[in-house]
């Protein structure tokens, strides 16, 4: 299981769209790899389907998109006639499946939920998402219950997030979204701040620090 900043394991996978090595199918974009209990369950179809519908938004954001489950690859296929539906799209199904059947991905990256079974008794995927960036890198991983669906609006806020933070020096404070004010990362040096951002507002705080400094970053999608 790879930690923050670690190179994500290049697993070979059998897909809807084919079998391939997982860095292959990123080859230099950002990734987003999500994965699921089971197929034909109510909050996995809403998830999945929430995803077709958000796909022109990962992709404005140069980001692919690979779920995974515990299911066979037909019966992946069966499933997505489902998804579309459900999410009020008609096409081809805009993103690879991964038919992790014996559990072994689930298992290498520790995303098994041991309070859900399936039917044989066999424990489930729990709800992970990783973000890889183009160095292959895993930006971040969130592991939720089984029983708990995603927001994947959030996902595509902190997508936001570290690509602005990889080009400039700074952080994003909390609810923050794409246009709102950031904050100067606390180890750059105030007259350094001045070089780099025209306008900066520093909040006066009880300890009399200076460490809450404000600007505005226009990133363009
Ligand atoms: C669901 O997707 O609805 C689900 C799957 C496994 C356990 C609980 C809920």
């Amino acid at each position: 299981m790879p930690i923050l900043g670690e190179t994500f394991p290049n697993f070979f996978v059998k897909t809807t769209f084919g079998d391939m090595h997982l860095h292959d199918f990123f080859k230099d974009s950002w990734g987003v790899f999500f994965s699921h209990p089971a197929d034909f369950t109510p909050v996995c179809t809403t998830e999945l389907a929430r995803v077709v519908q958000l796909m022109d938004e990962f992709t404005k954001r140069n980001c692919k998109v690979i779920a995974l489950s515990c299911d066979s690859k037909e019966s992946h296929l069966n499933w997505e006639k489902d998804i579309k539906m459900y999410a009020g799209k008609d096409g081809p199904f805009p993103y690879p499946i991964i038919a992790d059947e014996n559990r072994d991905i689930a298992v290498e990256l520790q995303m098994i939920d041991p309070d859900e079974k399936d039917s044989k008794g066999l424990p489930l995927a729990a709800r992970a998402v990783f973000i890889i960036d183009p160095n292959k890198k895993m930006r971040l991983s969130i592991l939720y219950p089984a029983t708990t669906g995603r927001n994947f609006d959030e996902i595509l806020r902190v997508l936001d997030s570290l690509q602005l933070c990889d080009k400039h020096k700074i952080a994003t404070p909390v609810d923050w979204k794409s246009g709102e004010e950031v904050m100067i990362q606390p180890t750059v040096p105030d007259e350094e701040s001045k070089q780099m951002f025209p306008s900066i507002t520093c909040v006066a705080l009880p300890s009399g620090r200076k460490y809450i400094r404000k600007t505005t970053i226009v990133n363009k999608l």
